[in-house]
């Protein structure tokens, strides 16, 4: 076994309750400290792909395996202490929003401790100083102390991203973390995100449909369409004529609210 690999994705497929297959036969391997990027237009799949990933729905078939613990293979209690190896991020943040910065982020430390102090807000001193370093890292310790309800959408985003490495996690995997906030701020949160995964040596795969952004930030893009992947390589080897591939492939019944604005390449 390659020690380097965090991640295995192997000839993983699924279909929806409804007969409707959002992943076909998708293999791939990330490797420690690797930031790959997932693109494609929505319906590709993408979110289904994550949430295989982390547990959260149940693949039809194939595996996904995190160093050596088979995630596919475990139940419900098992993937609940797993899943504190794997932070989340999501587009609309999921900050507590009457909750302060600080306390937001100790929501990530909660699968460290088994103290019933901890379940209603009181966090050790240890706990307390990874959070406030993990606020650090994305530029947030003067917001702390706000309330989340007070921050702006790029300070939320910051907040949510210290929160997932507040868990310490092997792996962060973020649903198009940058699809609400205006494109300049999209590229400084993705530059926050990026290096602080780096600083920590965690793996990182974001789902974004805006590809300048992807072939800015990822050291690999992993192309996406119909549930089947079209392209994994460099940013630097996507060509014109695979990103057209990659576009076209939609599904056109899909229903998103990012129809509208995934961009299609020329
Ligand atoms: N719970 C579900 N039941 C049936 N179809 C679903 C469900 N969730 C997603 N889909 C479909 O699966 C496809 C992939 O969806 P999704 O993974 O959300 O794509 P993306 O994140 O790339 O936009 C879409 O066609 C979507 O309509
Ligand atoms: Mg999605």
């Amino acid at each position: 076994m390659n020690n380097s690999i965090l991640l295995e994705v192997n000839g993983l497929s699924k279909v929806y309750p409804n007969g409707y297959e959002a992943l076909n036969d998708i293999s791939f391997v990330v490797n420690k400290g690797e930031f790959v990027c997932i693109i494609g237009r929505s319906g590709a799949g993408k979110s289904t792909l994550l949430r295989c990933i982390n547990g959260l729905i149940l693949s039809t078939q194939g595996s996904v395996r995190i160093q050596d613990t088979y995630i596919t293979d475990l139940s419900e209690k098992e993937k609940l202490a797993q899943r504190r190896k794997i932070g989340f991020i999501f587009q609309e943040f999921h900050l507590v929003d009457r909750l302060s910065a600080i306390d937001n982020v100790l929501t990530g430390r909660l699968g460290y401790t088994n103290s019933f102090f901890a379940t209603i807000g009181y966090f050790s001193r240890e706990h307390r100083e990874k959070a406030l370093e993990c606020l650090g890292r994305v530029n947030m310790l003067h917001r702390a102390s706000y309330r989340a309800d007070r921050l702006s959408g790029g300070e939320k985003q910051r907040v949510a991203i210290a929160r997932a490495l507040a868990q310490e996690p092997l792996i962060v995997l973020a649903d198009e973390p940058v699809a609400s906030l205006d494109p300049e701020l999209s590229w400084s949160v993705m530059g926050d995100l990026r290096k602080a995964a780096k600083e920590l040596g965690v793996s990182t795969l974001v789902n974004i449909h805006d590809i300048d952004t992807a072939k800015h930030f990822a050291d690999r893009i992993i192309g996406i369409a119909q549930g089947r992947i079209l392209y994994d390589g460099p940013p630097a080897l996507l060509t014109d004529s695979l990103l057209q591939e990659i576009y076209r492939g939609a599904n056109p019944a899909a229903h998103s609210r990012y129809e509208q604005s995934a961009p299609l390449p020329e």
